[in-house]
């Protein structure tokens, strides 16, 4: 009976979808507020891997209703070759899936523009930036207004069954009928068109405010706000990354570990520490209630774990999100740990120094972690 947003901490690839469908067992509904198909939220079930673009992963539990919110931007093809997948995996839409029909619509010119714009902030090329303007001057389609339209080629048809004119009213009757709604974020809070590291950001508002004007629910219906950190940092695309390995074989050895490469575009992504005052930027702007942190069991074999505690050009109080190209992160060197910590699942049996870890971050973040995942499985969750 709660109202719960989720929002990734950093650069996006926090493992949100991850932790929500671990937690989705409680949900009734699943609810997507922006963002389109630059999204890559990767969920494993019983070793089956699905990749997610558009459709909430709350679609792998029978129960759950899920809703396209009307803050996304739609890719009509991906949907539709998302949903097939989807359904010959044994996905059942009818009454579970909720498309809002004021969505807007990605076309093939927005995916043309955004692939052959100059490579300054590299996008995922999936016509996010174009699909945003449009909208934003107005000039833009929306799902209603394609529906009928043959241009918009194959899948309308599987997508015309769960297209909702009215998915706010879905969404605050669900939370006044007690239910449990959950809102996935995508991407992440340094990449928010306003609160991000512009120009090198997203063209929509993923951070928690952004999850209520794009679902059509007041922040007073909110009951808590989970941020999902990465155990260390990574970032996909151009832009600033004050901790960022910028020796091969260090960010080699992070990288190979922990699996880095886009689940979009399949890109290398740049891996660096965890970065506290970008943490606790990202805790002001969103108000976590508490944090998940992901992946934990890739830090096991580091001798010592450096954390960025502080910039020494920079205090917190005169923290600038526009001038990180210029900090010099100051460090910390935590005691590692060599068990392997996978099968872990309650907090006693890790090891000391990966508890020293976590109440590390939790006490200079000043937000309790209740959530750490220590594998890509389901079960593989540790709640305290
Ligand atoms: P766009 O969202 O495709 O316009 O890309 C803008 C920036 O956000 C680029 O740096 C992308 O790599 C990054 N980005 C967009 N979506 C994601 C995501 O889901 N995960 C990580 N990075 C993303
Ligand atoms: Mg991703």
């Amino acid at each position: 009976m709660t109202t719960t947003i989720f929002v990734g901490t950093s650069f996006g690839d926090e493992g949100k979808a991850r932790i929500i469908d671990d937690l989705s067992e409680n949900a009734t509904m699943v609810v997507r507020s922006a963002g389109g198909a630059n999204a890559g939220h990767t969920v494993v079930v019983n070793g089956k891997k699905t990749i997610f673009k558009l459709i909430p992963s709350g679609i792998l539990r029978e129960g759950v209703k899920c809703v396209l919110g009307q803050g996304m931007v739609i890719d009509l093809i991906t949907l539709t070759n998302e949903m097939e997948a989807l359904e010959k995996s044994g996905v059942n839409f009818k009454d579970r899936l909720f498309i809002s029909d004021k969505a807007h619509v990605v076309t093939y010119e927005h995916k043309d523009i955004d692939a052959k714009r100059n490579k300054l902030i590299g996008t995922t090329k999936r016509g996010i930036g174009p699909a945003y303007e449009a909208k934003i001057s107005r000039r833009a389609k929306r799902l209603k207004e394609v529906l009928g339209s043959r241009s918009y080629g194959k899948g309308t048809d599987l997508i015309r069954k769960c297209v909702a004119p009215n998915t706010s009213f879905l969404i605050n009757k669900e939370i006044a009928n007690g239910g449990t709604v959950f809102l996935e974020g995508a991407q992440g809070t340094l990449l928010d068109i306003d609160h991000g590291t512009y120009p090198y950001v997203t063209s929509s508002n993923c951070t928690a405010g952004g999850a209520c004007t794009g679902t059509g629910i007041s922040p007073l219906k909110i009951d808590k706000v989970i941020g999902i950190t990465k155990s260390y940092l990574t970032r996909v695309g151009n832009g600033p990354f004050p901790t960022e390995l910028v020796i091969p074989t260090e960010a080699d050895w992070l990288r190979e570990r922990g699996h880095e490469y886009g689940s979009v575009t399949g890109r290398p992504r740049r891996v660096g520490w965890l970065d506290l005052p970008l943490l606790k930027y990202s805790h002001m702007i969103n108000g976590f209630t508490s944090l998940a942190m992901t992946k934990l069991d890739i830090l096991s074999g580091k001798e010592f774990i450096p954390v960025c505690t502080g910039y020494s050009n920079m205090s917190f109080s005169e923290f600038d999100i526009d001038k990180l190209d210029s900090v010099d992160p100051e460090y910390s060197f935590l005691e590692g740990w060599r068990e392997d910590i996978a099968q872990v699942r309650s907090w006693e049996d890790l090891p000391k120094n990966a508890r020293k870890y976590i109440e590390f971050v939790e006490a200079q973040v000043g937000v309790p972690i209740d959530f750490i995942s220590v594998g890509p499985e389901r079960s593989q969750t540790i709640r305290r």
